[in-house]
């Protein structure tokens, strides 16, 4: 028995979804002129239009009541409230407190954590202070001009993202403080350490370790090397250390080991999850690179969403509409995956960060109680921004035999006025979902061929390939501009687009076991590859590409 499939929300869902595949969009749309005012929304500062989806208000209502029952609004209330929702590793899911505003105590076991959480951020306010105004010295007396923060995942994927999609706020001047150039190493590979040693002067380097668990193999290797290159600068003085580290951490005793100063120390909290994790200590490149004033706006935009999202109807709730039609097409139209399509190129690395964010919180196969699933869970989730993705994968998307429903993202104003170049760029985001509804039927193709003055055999060869389907789902999601505010309200939107998803399909959206398991692999096989006799007790394939990998290293 599945509690969910079994269920007569659901079921009635699947009932509704065999009508629904027969509906064409377009004729929706002639139908009802409402439509577009009907399926919008709009919330601090988000405009969404999801009108061009396979949907009537017969749908969104059934969807809701699956939603409702879920117990959606008592586990929105027991995350917001610091109850341990993350049940297999017995800890709180509580990235909401650490951009709230307001006055009220926020507790985990009775403590109240926002003093802490205070405490942290003044930290960072005052150092990114000291360092964006030349005050804070590297060994040698010299300003820093160059930060490079070494973390992976969580620990990376957000700030990277942030510091490209706000890299207009860096270079907008601030009294008394200039923004360092920021960059990021995650890769184990040597080569991104080494590519990035060679864009940086020591002397002027402040690294920084983001590690929430201060273990993680690839981090850990990349901070030492690191530590080695600033001892070399140095004559390996270990006093330098103090002046050109910090860590982000939850791990005060490994930190202390590697020779990090506890006072160099920004801490976060084991109910800080590490796809979550850009609005605490994690986030400080974000705050050197763009300031702390514009890191706060960025927290401010994402706890109006907040707000929104706990108190908005769910027919006016952007993240619950987001969840409830991605649940509708991965459950009931067998969609295996979203794209997200940002047009701006501030955006690039959007898509990347809401993979981890998406796929290593709903990407499980176990339910809450323990029990093997027997529906879909978290979809894939790629883009790229537009328009390169046009003219790369869109063909798919358009004429493919697989459903992607896609969200298309954009400012109405850009940051660089060229020409008309931003009304080009917003003329592809309003005709791509277009294109992707009403496609082109094989007489309107065949017409445009006659037109075009082929013969009648070459129209008939032609024609079927030159047909459109149409009737692909699109979300179009827009903001004024591109700022600190709207981007913080975006995260936090699709952040509880996550949370809601993972309600329904009754999983924990917030542990990741599922990366451990090559982790442990990989322990088990370096040494192996260090010895050159080592005995091999893998597969037949495994024990092959090592012995491979031994005969051709130079
Ligand atoms: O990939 C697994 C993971 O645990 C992520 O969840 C996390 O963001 C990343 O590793 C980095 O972890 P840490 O911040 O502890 O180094």
């Amino acid at each position: 028995m599945s509690k969910l499939t079994d269920s007569k929300e659901w079921k009635a869902l699947e009932a509704h979804a065999e009508v629904a595949k027969t509906w064409q969009m377009k004729e929706l749309f002639a139908k009802d002129p409402t439509r577009a005012d009907k399926f919008s929304a709009e919330a601090c500062g988000l405009f969404l239009d999801y009108s061009k989806n396979i949907i009537t208000d017969e749908t969104m209502a059934k969807l809701q009541d699956l939603l409702k029952s879920a117990n959606f609004e008592d586990m929105r209330a027991k995350y917001f409230a610091g109850e341990k929702i993350n049940t297999t590793e017995k800890r709180a899911v509580l990235h909401t407190a650490l951009r709230y505003k307001g006055n009220d105590p926020i507790c985990v076991d009775g403590k109240d954590v926002m003093p802490e959480v205070r405490a942290v951020l003044k930290h960072m306010e005052d150092f990114t202070h000291l360092v964006r105004s030349g005050k804070w010295k590297g060994q040698s007396g010299k300003s820093i001009k160059y930060v490079v923060n070494i973390g992976i995942g969580g620990s990376d994927l957000g700030p990277v993202m942030v510091t490209e999609a706000l890299k207009p706020y860096a270079e907008k001047p601030i009294a008394g403080e200039t923004s360092p150039e920021v960059y990021f190493v995650s890769n184990i590979d040597g080569t991104h350490m080494a590519e990035t040693l060679k864009k940086v002067n020591i002397e002027e380097t402040l690294f920084i370790v983001a590690s929430k668990t201060f273990t993680t193999l690839e981090t850990m290797t990349n901070a030492e090397t690191a530590k080695a290159a600033v001892l070399k600068a140095f004559g390996g003085d270990k006093s330098a250390i103090a002046k050109h580290f910090v860590a982000l951490s939850t791990n005060t005793e490994a930190v202390t080991e590697f020779g990090i100063d506890p006072a160099n120390m920004f801490e976060f909290w084991n109910w800080v999850g590490g796809r979550y994790s850009l609005w605490s200590a994690i986030g400080l490149s974000i705050s050197l690179r763009i300031g702390f004033e514009n890191y706060m706006k960025l927290h401010q935009g994402a706890y109006e969403m907040d707000q929104h999202f706990k108190t908005a109807p769910a027919d006016k709730n952007l993240p619950v509409i987001l969840a409830l039609i991605g649940v509708w097409y991965n459950n009931f139209f067998g969609a295996s995956s979203y794209a997200m399509l940002p047009y701006d190129q501030y955006l690039h690395r959007l898509a990347a960060y809401f993979q981890q964010a998406d796929m290593e919180s709903n990407g499980k196969t176990v339910d809450r109680d323990s029990k093997r699933v027997n529906y879909q869970t978290g979809p894939i989730l790629w883009g790229e921004p537009g328009t390169n993705g046009q003219h790369a994968f869109y063909q798919l998307i358009h004429q493919g035999t697989k459903m992607i429903p896609c969200d298309f993202i954009a400012p109405a104003n850009s940051h660089n006025k060229i020409g008309d170049h931003h009304q080009k760029l917003l003329s592809n985001f309003f005709a791509q979902p277009e294109a992707l509804m009403n496609g082109k039927t094989l007489a309107q193709a065949q017409e445009e061929l006659r037109a075009a003055g082929k013969s009648e055999e070459e129209i008939a060869f032609l024609a079927p390939h030159k047909v459109f389907e149409g009737n692909k789902p699109t979300n179009s999601i827009m903001m004024d501009y591109v700022s600190p505010e709207r981007l913080g309200a975006l995260i936090a939107m699709y952040e509880h687009k996550i949370f809601t998803q993972g309600v329904i399909w009754n999983i924990n959206s917030y542990d990741q076991w599922g990366v451990e398991l090559g982790k442990q692999l990989a322990k088990k096989i370096l040494p192996e590859l260090a010895k050159a006799d080592a005995e091999l007790h893998h597969d037949s394939s495994t024990n092959g590409l090592i012995k491979w990998f031994k005969a051709h290293q130079a």
